[in-house]
């Protein structure tokens, strides 16, 4: 499946400003809100559609309304930063959670946290702001398989060219979208220039 990078111009300056490492937490947290907001709408473009009989003030028309349930799936902690830009501007959105967190030796992703809701016929959203080795996305879409998830992609902020390989491999049915895809992994895979630990800089801890 592809990789489709968001390509908008305010994105990347609301990127921008995230990677920036004298961002302060406060004004993190409200700019990652506005930069998540554009790459969902990204993602969703594709939703599909049926049509709906109603009346406007003036005379009847076929509108349109979404046609399929939609989940979103945040991956804590980092993940829950862009549960609430879904929420925003997509209607009747079921949630569930995967909390998964890296070992800081070893960049292995550890399950502390499962709870998925119904998940067959519906669209999900799985989100995560950073696509590092691509361990935690790959763990959390096999969580979602498991259950009965088939229609899904994968969102997030920035992406390193391992993390889409990685998924491309073990879940080629996945497409994923991303605010920015980054040159590479450092030695202790984080991303390059990326914008440093995300939860951390949400959550300043
Ligand atoms: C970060 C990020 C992803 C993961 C990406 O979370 O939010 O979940 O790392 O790295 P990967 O692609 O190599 O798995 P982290 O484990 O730091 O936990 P946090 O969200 O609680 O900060
Ligand atoms: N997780 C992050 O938050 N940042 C990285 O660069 C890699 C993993």
């Amino acid at each position: 499946m592809p990789l489709h990078v968001v390509n908008h111009p305010a994105a990347s300056h609301f990127l921008t400003i995230l990677r920036d490492k004298s961002t302060p937490p406060e004004t993190f947290r409200r700019v990652s809100d506005v930069a998540a907001t554009y790459v969902i709408i990204e993602a969703t473009r594709n939703l599909a559609v049926e049509p709906v009989a109603i009346e406007t003030p003036l005379e009847p028309m076929t509108g349109s309304q979404l046609a399929q349930g939609i989940v979103v799936v945040p991956i804590l902690r980092a993940g829950l930063s862009m549960m609430d830009p879904v929420l925003s501007i997509l209607p009747d959105v079921a949630v569930g959670y995967v909390g998964l967190e890296r070992d800081e030796a070893t960049a292995e992703a550890r399950t502390y946290y499962l709870k998925l809701p119904e998940l067959a016929e519906k669209k999900i959203l799985l989100v995560d702001p950073m696509l590092a080795t691509g361990g935690s996305a790959t763990h959390a879409i096999d969580f979602i398989k498991e259950k009965g998830g088939k229609d899904i992609t994968f969102i997030c902020m920035v992406a390193a060219p391992e993390g889409v390989q990685q998924l491309e491999d073990l879940h080629p049915d996945v497409p994923i979208v991303a605010g920015a895809l980054d040159r590479e992994l450092n030695e202790k895979k984080y991303i390059c220039p990326g914008l440093g630990d995300y939860g951390d800089r949400l959550y300043f801890t």
